[in-house]
């Protein structure tokens, strides 16, 4: 076969894997996690959920953790490990650690849990303290607990990914010409820029030991907290424009197999209305 007739065929053969629906396509790409252990948070739904059976279809022995008992579900149909409780519970956070570490490598962080409601700067007292303590907990403190908690043991091993899942606020499609605010989101987006400071500080850290840090901000994706936000008649416009929670889980896998090499510290967008795909990196965020 001449050079020329191979590279078609190459490249034929990539736009069908891209065109396959996520399932079939990581079906076709095989288990390039074999060997590899991944903890999920927030996996008893939507995105998170996603991950896991995309993980673990590609051979990754996967832990997840949730505040929901429904997580347990999702554990038996990944054949992985369950763990109920709170990310932002700093006992609970070295449990899951510890157990999990005490069987294996722990290769891979997704720190996916998050959850948000309207809040602003004209709320009432009472209930500012308390949505700061809930939101940043669950949408900070817990990725902070589980880094710290990991990251020992993956710059011991040489190697591991850890990955926050944080929002388009932080980075913004291009020429949408949005501001980065939203307007009743005031602590869900403090929450995931300062998701910036740990993705950042520790690529940098954890660069030297073979550790790769990054961010995915994402867009619109259609899972219950998307449509608990919009409520019950979400515009069928922008509805057909979302991403899957599978196209996204799709991407963090391309992601991981980026592979030792990969970038790090990079603030990867994903946006609604676009190709769920995974984006050339930022300048200078390769290795
Ligand atoms: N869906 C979107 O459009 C969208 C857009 C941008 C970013 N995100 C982010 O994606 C991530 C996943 O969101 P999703 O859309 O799948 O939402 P989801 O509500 O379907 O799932 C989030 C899961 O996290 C769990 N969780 C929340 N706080 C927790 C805590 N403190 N301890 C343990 N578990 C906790 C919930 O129980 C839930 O199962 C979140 O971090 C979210 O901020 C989502």
């Amino acid at each position: 076969m001449s050079t020329s007739l191979a590279l078609l065929v190459l490249t034929l053969s990539y736009l069908l894997l891209l065109w396959l629906p996520p399932a079939a396509r990581h079906s076709v790409m095989g288990n390039e996690l074999e060997g590899k252990s991944a903890i999920i948070t927030g996996a008893a739904q939507g995105i998170g959920a996603a991950l896991a059976r995309v993980f673990s279809n590609a051979g990754c022995a996967v832990t997840v953790v949730d505040r929901q008992a429904e997580v347990g579900a999702v554990a038996e149909e990944v054949s992985g490990r369950a763990f109920v409780g709170d990310v932002a519970d700093a006992d609970f956070v070295r449990t899951v650690v510890d157990e999990t570490g005490a069987t294996g490598t722990i290769d891979i962080l997704i720190n996916n849990a998050g959850e948000v409601w309207q809040t602003g700067p004209l709320d009432e007292w009472d209930k500012a303290v308390d949505d700061y303590d809930r939101l940043i907990g669950s949408n900070f403190r817990g990725a902070y607990l589980f880094g710290r908690a990991v990251a020992p043991l993956m710059a011991a091993s040489g190697d591991g990914n850890i990955v926050n899942v944080s929002t388009d606020h932080v980075k913004p499609a291009p020429k949408t010409g949005w501001h980065h605010g939203h307007g009743a989101m005031d602590l869900y987006n403090a929450g995931k820029w300062a998701l910036n400071g740990l993705t950042f500080d520790w690529a940098k850290a954890l660069g030297p030991q073979g550790v790769r840090v990054n961010n995915i901000c994402m867009g619109a994706t259609d899972t219950a907290m998307l449509r608990g936000w919009l409520g019950d008649d979400p515009d069928p416009a922008y509805v057909a424009e979302w991403m899957s929670p599978e196209g996204v889980a799709q991407v963090v896998l391309e992601l991981i197999n980026e592979g030792p090499n990969g970038r790090t510290g990079d603030n990867i967008g994903l946006w609604a209305g676009h190709p769920t795909v995974l984006p050339t990196p930022e300048e200078g965020r390769t290795r």
